[in-house]
C-alpha cells in the first residue's frame, strides 16, 4: 500500500451511512468500501438500498447491509442500531447524512408539519442515533461520527429557514458530542455546499428566469459540486488521518462568501 493508502485505510471498519441510497450518502458510501470498510446503508426505501448496498458488494468485495428506517422517527432508531450490531458487531463510522429542505412559498406558508419534519430529519434523528451509536463507540474503544451539514447554516436562506435552524443545531450538536465521547470517539461536521444531487433538483435552477446566467458565480469556484467531490472530506474523518480532528467543521461548499 502507498502511503495515501495507508493513512485512509478503512479495512474491516464498520460505517454506517443514513441516506446512504443516493446523493452524497452514496457516495461516501462507495467510497469507504473502496478503502476496505463494512458498509450499512439506511434509508426510507428499502428497494433502493438494496440496490445500491449489491452493487457496493458486487464492485468492492466487501460487505454491505440495506435497512429501513425514517431517520426522522425516534422509536425506528433503536431497530437500526440493533440491525446493524447484529450484523457487523460494530460501528466504527457513523455517517448522518440523511436530510432534506423542502422549499416553500412564504415563512407564513409554513406548516407545523413541515417544519417537525425538516427539524426530526437533520437535528432530532442524528441526536439519537450518535447518542445510540456514541456510547457504544466508546465501549468498543473509539470511532468517528460525521454529521453532514450545509453552508445553510451559516448563511441562513429565507427559502430554507426550518433546515438552516436545523442544521445550525447540527453544527453545536458536534461540538457537544465530541466533549461527551471523547477522548476515543471524534465527532466532525462535514458542511456541504451546492452539490447536484437529487436534493438540489429542487431548486429549479433551469427555469427561474431571474437567476443569473451562472447561479454560482458568488462561489470562489464558481460551481456547484459534483457528487463525487464530497468522498475526499469524507474519507479523511472518516479514517485516521483525521486523528487529531474533533469538534470542527469541514467545509466543502466551493467557496462560499
Ligand atoms: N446536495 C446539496 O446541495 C447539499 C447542500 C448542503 C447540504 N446537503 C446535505 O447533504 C446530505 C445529503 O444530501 P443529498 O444532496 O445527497 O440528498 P439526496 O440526493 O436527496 O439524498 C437524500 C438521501 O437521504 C435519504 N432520506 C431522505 N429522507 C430520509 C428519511 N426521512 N429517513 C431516512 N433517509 C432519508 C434518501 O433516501 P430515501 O428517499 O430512500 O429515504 C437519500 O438516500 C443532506 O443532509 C443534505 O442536507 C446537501
Amino acid at each position: 500500500m502507498g502511503y495515501a493508502d495507508d493513512l485512509f485505510d478503512l479495512t474491516d471498519r464498520v460505517v454506517l451511512v443514513t441516506g446512504g441510497s443516493r446523493g452524497l450518502g452514496r457516495e461516501m458510501a462507495f467510497a469507504a468500501a473502496e478503502c476496505g470498510a463494512d458498509v450499512v446503508i439506511a434509508s426510507r426505501d428499502l428497494e433502493s438500498c438494496v440496490m445500491t448496498a449489491e452493487e457496493i458488494s458486487s464492485s468492492t468485495g466487501r460487505a454491505a447491509f440495506a435497512h429501513k428506517v425514517h431517520v426522522g422517527r425516534w422509536d425506528q432508531l433503536d431497530g437500526l442500531v440493533d440491525a446493524s450490531y447484529d450484523r457487523f458487531g460494530r460501528v466504527d463510522v457513523l455517517i448522518n447524512n440523511a436530510g432534506m429542505s423542502p422549499l416553500y412559498d412564504s415563512l407564513t406558508s409554513v406548516t407545523e408539519k413541515l417544519f417537525d419534519a425538516v427539524v426530526n430529519l437533520n437535528l432530532k434523528g442524528p441526536f439519537r442515533l450518535s447518542s445510540l451509536i456514541g456510547e457504544r463507540m466508546v465501549a468498543d474503544g473509539g470511532g468517528s461520527i460525521i454529521n453532514v451539514s450545509s453552508t445553510g447554516s451559516l448563511r441562513p436562506d429565507p427559502h430554507m429557514l426550518p433546515y438552516a435552524a436545523a442544521k445550525a443545531g447540527l453544527n453545536a450538536l458536534t461540538e457537544g458530542l465530541a466533549k461527551a465521547y471523547g477522548p476515543t470517539v471524534r465527532v466532525n461536521t462535514l458542511m456541504a455546499g451546492p452539490f447536484l444531487t437529487d436534493i438540489s433538483k429542487a431548486w429549479d435552477l433551469g427555469t427561474q428566469s431571474e437567476l443569473p446566467s451562472n447561479p454560482f458565480s458568488g462561489l470562489d469556484l464558481q460551481r456547484a459540486g459534483r457528487p463525487a467531490e464530497i468522498i475526499g472530506a469524507a474519507l479523511f474523518l472518516a479514517s485516521d488521518a483525521s486523528s487529531f480532528t474533533t469538534g470542527s467543521i469541514l467545509r466543502a461548499d466551493g467557496g462560499i462568501p
